[in-house]
């Protein structure tokens, strides 16, 4: 989707695995998570010099300017009184003509139960917080399988691509 590579923001990186295949195609990466077990994994990865790392919760963190915002399995795990709001952060950091990737929960998760302070989403939740924009790709899993500790859990999922349009 991108002739060259650009300024990119990894929220969530976690382990690294997304911010790591950025930096190898020669991306400049913003990486931000709460975790500092994250922080430190980021800093085992090679091409240091093109990473920046933020230890902050995404709800805290003000973004820049990307050409490509990535959020994959972190934004859920933002509570629903700030989800919105940090969203709209999100989407207003990507240029023009850029791309915001990302994983949102949807509600027959297994992780929706009473009383969890994690955000659940529809279909229909998602484009209208993506109106305006071209929906690349919006696809839904809605399986059982396993957490990446070998848990079964029941998975619901929506995988976004969209491009920020021109106004
Ligand atoms: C399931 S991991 C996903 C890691 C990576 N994106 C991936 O797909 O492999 C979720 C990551 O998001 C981070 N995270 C969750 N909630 C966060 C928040 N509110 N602010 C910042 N980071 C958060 C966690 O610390 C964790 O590193």
């Amino acid at each position: 989707m991108f002739e060259s590579p650009g300024d990119a923001l990894d929220v969530g990186p976690g382990g690294g695995r997304d911010t790591r295949y950025l930096l190898s195609q020669g991306w400049r990466v913003t990486a931000v998570d709460a975790s500092p077990s994250a922080a430190a994994a980021l800093r085992r990865l090679p091409q240091q010099r093109n990473l920046q790392m933020v230890l902050s919760a995404i709800e805290d963190f003000e973004p820049a300017s990307y050409d490509l915002v990535n959020a994959q399995f972190s934004l859920p795990f933002v509570a629903p009184a700030h989800f919105d709001a940090t969203l709209k952060s999100l989407r207003d950091s990507v240029e023009t003509g850029g791309i915001l990737t990302a994983t949102f929960f949807g509600k027959h998760d297994g992780w929706n139960v009473a009383g969890t302070e994690l955000t659940f989403s529809t279909a229909a939740d998602i484009e209208r917080l993506f109106l305006g924009w071209e929906l690349i790709e919006l696809t839904e899993v809605d399986e059982d399988g396993h957490t990446a500790d070998g848990a079964p859990k029941h998975w619901h999922i929506f995988h976004l691509i969209a491009r920020r349009q021109s106004q």
